[in-house]
Order: structure tokens, then C-alpha cells, then sequence
């Protein structure tokens, strides 16, 4: 199991005064030696946080693994294919949303990236994930679709305000976990997850390979440090193992 810390956020905050600060490139070094052992972004349509320009910075200053989230649009299969990340994760994407809302519907996407989304990386190393629900619908479906990994999100669980709806998504996530893991893809995880609800989740889901973590880390950074904030990340997944 291992942290991948997603620095969206802190091309938010650059953004909102168009200075040049702070970088994204210059906090995923620090989180890299803090003990994380990569870094996400998510290079949008819209260029909301991360710049095209960021992604290529990252790719230079990233030692470790190098995430590329995105939709699955020509623009950004150049674009990925050109940086060359470990990993892509393929995500639905609309303008008016705040974050990403849901997992793939890979019912519909199924045709359109057997047919043009997978081919395009054949010639390549870099592996891909997709960003399903616990539901095994898509799970089956992404694992017919020869992919590497998927990233289960993790949303609904965060967001459940019951003892009772929580342990339920929990389930789910177990179930998603295993199933994924006997159809031989990685499983991966992200999304609302913070320092309260990630130790249930690591102790109670199998197979957990790459945790994605954004928000919550950069808010938490705000009040403890950045350096200070992974280690406390890191130090909820290693108890769980
Ligand atoms: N994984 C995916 C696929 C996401 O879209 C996001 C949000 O960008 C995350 C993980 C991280 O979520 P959060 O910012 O809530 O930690």
C-alpha cells in the first residue's frame, strides 16, 4: 500500500492570485520526501489547477510514481502519452462539476475505449486505471477490457454520515477489492478521504495498492505542515499492514 499524493489544490491556491506560487512541482518534492511514494494530478479540459506546463515540471521533478488523471479525450491521450507517466487514470469528467462526481459508467464507455482509448497505449509502458464504483458491473467490464488496474472510489463512503451506511460502503469496497484482485488488477483507491476515515477503510479493504489522497491532505497541511501531514498518511497505512 502506498501514498500518492494528488497536488491539484496547490495549483488551486497558485491560481487564485496568479503568482507563481505555490508550485505543485516544488510540494510534490516535498511530499516525495516526506515517505510519499508518488504524486496524482489531474490535468482537466478546463485547466482549472494543473497547467499543461505543470505536467511536464512534475514529470521532471517526480521520482516516484507519477499518476495522470484524466478523461479519456484525444487532447489528453497526446498529451499523456507525450510525458510518459507509470499510470493514467481514466475519469468522467464534466465542466459544472466541483470534483469528480462519480465513477465510470463503463457500460457506456466500453466500446470507445476498447476500441480507441486502449489501442493508443499499446505501444507504450505506461499502465492504465479506471475509476469505477464498487459495483461489479464495472469491475467485470474493466477487467474485459484487459485493464491494469482500477481505482475505487471512495466518495461514498466518505461521505456517508452513518455508523450504519458507512460500514455498508465499506463492504462494498471489500467486495470491489477482492473482486478486482481475483480478475488480476491492481486495485487502487481515492477520493474524500482524510485523516479520519482512512484507517477503517485500510484495515478492512484487501489488496489496497495506490491510495489517492487530495483535499484533505492539502487542507490538513494548512494547520500541521506538508511534510508533517504525509507522515501522518503513511503512518495510518503502514499500521494497517
Ligand atoms: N482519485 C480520483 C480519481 C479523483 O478524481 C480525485 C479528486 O481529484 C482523487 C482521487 C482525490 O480526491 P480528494 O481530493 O478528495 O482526496
Amino acid at each position: 500500500m502506498q501514498l500518492l499524493v494528488n497536488v491539484d489544490h496547490v495549483a488551486t491556491l497558485r491560481n487564485a492570485r496568479g503568482e507563481g506560487y505555490p508550485d505543485p512541482a516544488e510540494a510534490a518534492k516535498v511530499c516525495e520526501q516526506s515517505g510519499a511514494s508518488g504524486i496524482v494530478f489531474h490535468l482537466r479540459k478546463d485547466r482549472r489547477h494543473i497547467k499543461t506546463e505543470d505536467v511536464y515540471r512534475l514529470k521532471e521533478t517526480v521520482t516516484g510514481n507519477l499518476d495522470f488523471e484524466m478523461a479519456a479525450t484525444d487532447e489528453m491521450l497526446t498529451i499523456s502519452k507525450d510525458v510518459n507517466p507509470e499510470l493514467i487514470t481514466l475519469v468522467p469528467e464534466s465542466r459544472e462539476e466541483l470534483t469528480t462526481e462519480g465513477g465510470l459508467d463503463m457500460k457506456t464507455v466500453f466500446e470507445d475505449f476498447r476500441d480507441r482509448v486502449f489501442p493508443a497505449y499499446e505501444d507504450t509502458n505506461i499502465a492504465i486505471s479506471l475509476f469505477v464504483d464498487p459495483n461489479e458491473k464495472d469491475i467485470e467490464l474493466a477487467a474485459k477490457l484487459g485493464s491494469d488496474a482500477i481505482e475505487l472510489h471512495t466518495g461514498t463512503y466518505a461521505n456517508a454520515t452513518t455508523e450504519a451506511d458507512r460500514n455498508h460502503e465499506l463492504s462494498r469496497l471489500k467486495e470491489g477489492a477482492e473482486l478486482a484482485h481475483s480478475l488480476n488488477m491492481k486495485v487502487n483507491a481515492g477520493h474524500g478521504l482524510n485523516l479520519d476515515n482512512l484507517a477503517p477503510l485500510v484495515e478492512t479493504v484487501p489488496h489496497l495498492n495506490d491510495i489517492s489522497i487530495g483535499h484533505a491532505l492539502v487542507s490538513s497541511a494548512l494547520f500541521f505542515g506538508l511534510d508533517n501531514t504525509v507522515k501522518k498518511f503513511t503512518a495510518i497505512m503502514q499500521n494497517a499492514e
